[in-house]
C-alpha cells in the first residue's frame, strides 16, 4: 500500500503541473529486419528539420542498433540510470541533428526486478524528458515478447511496419491480434517498407485490414504510407549515416519524410492522460 501511495502521489504532482506533453510513438514489427531502425532514424531526421524536439528510446532489449545508425558510440544506458548512477540526461547521446538517443542496452529487459525506489527515480527522470521533447520515438525489437508488446501498449501511437513477404504479413497480423486481445489496443498504422510500387503495399493493407475485419472486432488499421525498395538506403547503412543525410532527395528518404510529417498532423485522442509518467507507468504495471 504505502508502496503504490508514493507512486500515486508522484503521479498526482505531476497531474498538478500544466504541461504539454511529447507524443510518444512506436515503430513496431511482427518480423525482424523490415526496416524499424532506419525508418525510425530517417523520420526523427525529418521531424527535427521540422523544428521538432525528438528523442529515441531504443527499446530493443535484444540488439539495439539505432546507435549504429547514427555511428555513435554510447558509453552508457538506461541501467545506468535505474541504479542512480547517472541522470537520463547523462546517458542520452545526441546526434549532430540534435536528437537524444537513449540507449536501452539490456536495462529494459529488468524492469520487473526494479524496487518501488528505483521504479521513483525512472519516473522522475522520464518526467524530466516531458520539457525537452515534442516527439518520443521507440524503436522496439521485432516479435511479440513481452517486452514489445508492453512498449507498444504503452504508447500513443502503434506504427507497425511490414513488407509485401506473406510472413512479415502474417507476423504483423499475429502482432496486432496480441497486443488487441491481451492489451486492448485498437488502432494501429501500417507502413509497408521496401515496396517495389505502391499497388502492392495497398494490397498488404488491403489483407491485413480485411484479416482484421473478419476475425478480430472494432481494431482499426490506418495506412500511413509505403516506402520503396531503395538501394540508397543500403549504401547508407553501409557507410553508418542516415539515408536523408547522405543522399537527399531519394524516394524512400522523400517517402519517410511525408509518413513522419503525417504522424505528427493533429490532436491525439486521450493525450491528457498520455504523458511519460504516464507511459512509465503503463510500462510498469504491464511488467509487473
Ligand atoms: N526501403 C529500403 N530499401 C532497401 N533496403 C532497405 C529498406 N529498408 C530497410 N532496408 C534494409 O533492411 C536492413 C534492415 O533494416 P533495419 O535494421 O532498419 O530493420 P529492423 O526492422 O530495425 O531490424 P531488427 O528487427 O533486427 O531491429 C537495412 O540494413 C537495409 O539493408
Ligand atoms: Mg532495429
Amino acid at each position: 500500500m504505502a508502496k503504490h501511495s508514493a507512486i500515486e502521489k508522484h503521479k498526482a504532482s505531476v497531474a498538478s503541473r500544466k504541461k504539454t506533453y511529447p507524443r510518444v510513438i512506436a515503430v513496431t514489427s511482427g518480423k525482424g529486419g523490415v526496416g524499424k531502425t532506419n525508418i525510425v532514424g530517417n523520420m526523427a531526421v525529418a521531424l527535427s528539420r521540422m523544428g521538432k524536439r525528438v528523442v529515441i528510446i531504443d527499446a530493443d532489449v535484444g540488439l539495439a542498433n539505432i546507435d549504429i545508425v547514427f555511428n555513435l558510440r554510447p558509453e552508457y544506458n538506461i541501467r545506468h540510470v535505474v541504479s542512480g548512477e547517472k541522470t537520463l540526461d547523462e546517458v542520452m547521446v545526441k546526434t549532430s541533428h540534435g536528437i537524444g538517443i537513449l540507449p536501452g542496452g539490456s536495462g529494459f529487459a529488468d524492469l520487473t526486478q526494479l524496487r518501488e525506489g528505483e521504479k521513483l527515480t525512472l519516473l522522475g527522470e522520464f518526467e524530466s524528458l516531458a520539457d525537452k521533447a515534442d516527439v518520443i520515438f521507440l524503436d522496439t525489437g521485432a516479435g511479440i515478447s513481452s517486452n514489445v508488446l508492453y512498449f507498444n501498449a504503452a504508447s500513443d501511437q502503434c506504427l507497425v511496419v511490414a513488407t509485401t513477404e506473406p510472413t512479415s504479413i502474417t507476423d504483423a497480423y499475429a502482432l496486432m491480434k496480441v497486443m488487441s486481445q491481451e492489451y486492448g489496443t485498437r488502432h494501429f498504422k501500417l507502413v509497408v517498407n521496401m515496396v517495389e510500387k505502391e499497388a502492392d503495399a495497398k494490397r498488404v493493407y488491403a489483407s491485413l485490414s480485411n484479416a482484421l475485419d473478419k476475425f478480430l472486432k472494432n481494431v482499426v488499421l490506418e495506412y500511413a504510407g509505403c516506402i520503396p525498395f531503395d538501394m540508397n538506403l543500403q549504401k547508407a547503412v553501409r557507410s553508418r549515416s542516415i539515408l536523408l543525410d547522405k543522399t537527399p532527395g531519394t524516394p524512400a528518404g522523400n517517402a519517410m519524410v511525408s509518413i513522419a510529417g503525417s504522424l505528427v498532423k493533429g490532436e491525439l485522442k486521450n493525450h491528457s492522460q498520455g504523458n511519460l509518467t504516464f507511459f512509465m507507468n503503463r510500462v510498469f504495471e504491464a511488467f509487473q
